[in-house]
């Protein structure tokens, strides 16, 4: 049956998962970072291990239970969250990039505490290495890449510009507006995105059903070299 088949295209692999948000130190005690509950990338670890995959689960802070399995790496910024990954990059089978990495972090992070004085304060900010885009462009064929969008405009547009920018072979394009879609809730809206030019709108469910039918979809470009 499907189960078993899957079970059979899992078994064994190499599963890499980001999850959750980056912290990026203003201060030794201030950091920027976003909402992301770190829910959709650990519902792919825990669907994946149960598969039979050996997962790796590179995550930010979060106070979810590490899935049953899997091996968790915890790290706080997206700079941490790269040297994690890299290390993994050449042995993984499928990459899956779920965490919402800050775009950018504090140019300078300060020793302590800043003390408060002038009226506007400007902190400058220096752009972040992106990790998936890093291992999609420096994967072999056989290796599987999969990236996720979060777009407040043209998602479509964006979200496939996203796949080929950064070779991947599947996105994952979440709806911003949809109800039962966002970051602390149980269920997600998405479309999935093939680099085949595949397109599956999946109707509200929740996050463990989305991450099983992104590891189906994605099984599909195991082995497949194109
Ligand atoms: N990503 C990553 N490292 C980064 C930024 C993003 O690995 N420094 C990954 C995310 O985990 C996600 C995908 O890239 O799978 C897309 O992230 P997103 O924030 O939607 O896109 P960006 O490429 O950062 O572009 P922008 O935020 O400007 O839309
Ligand atoms: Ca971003």
């Amino acid at each position: 049956n499907e189960d078993a088949e899957l079970c059979r295209a899992f078994d064994g692999k190499n599963v890499v998962v980001t999850a959750g948000a980056t912290r990026e130190k203003i201060d030794d005690v201030r950091f920027i970072s976003n909402y992301s509950s770190g829910k959709m990338g650990f519902a792919l670890a825990a669907s994946a291990a149960k598969l039979g995959a050996k997962v790796t689960l590179i995550t930010g802070k979060t106070a979810l239970q590490t899935p049953q399995g899997v091996q968790r790496i915890d790290v706080e910024s997206a700079r941490e969250m790269l040297v994690a990954a890299e290390a993994f990059f050449t042995a993984c089978d499928m990459f899956i990039a779920a965490a919402a990495v800050a775009d950018y972090r504090p140019a300078s992070p300060h020793e302590g505490k800043i003390k408060k004085s002038e009226n506007v304060f400007e902190i400058q900010l220096v752009k972040n290495p992106d990790i998936l885009q890093l291992f999609g462009t420096q994967k072999s064929s056989k290796q599987v890449a999969i990236g996720f969008a979060l777009e407040a405009q043209n998602p479509m547009e964006n979200a496939k510009e996203k796949l080929a920018k950064k070779n991947l072979d599947l996105i994952v394009l979440n709806s911003a507006s949809e109800p039962g879609a966002g970051f602390e809730v149980d269920t997600n809206v998405v479309t999935l995105i093939g680099k085949d030019g595949t397109l599956e709108k999946l109707p509200l469910m929740s996050k463990l059903e989305v991450a099983k039918v992104i590891l189906k979809k994605s099984s599909f470009f195991f082995g497949k070299d194109m």
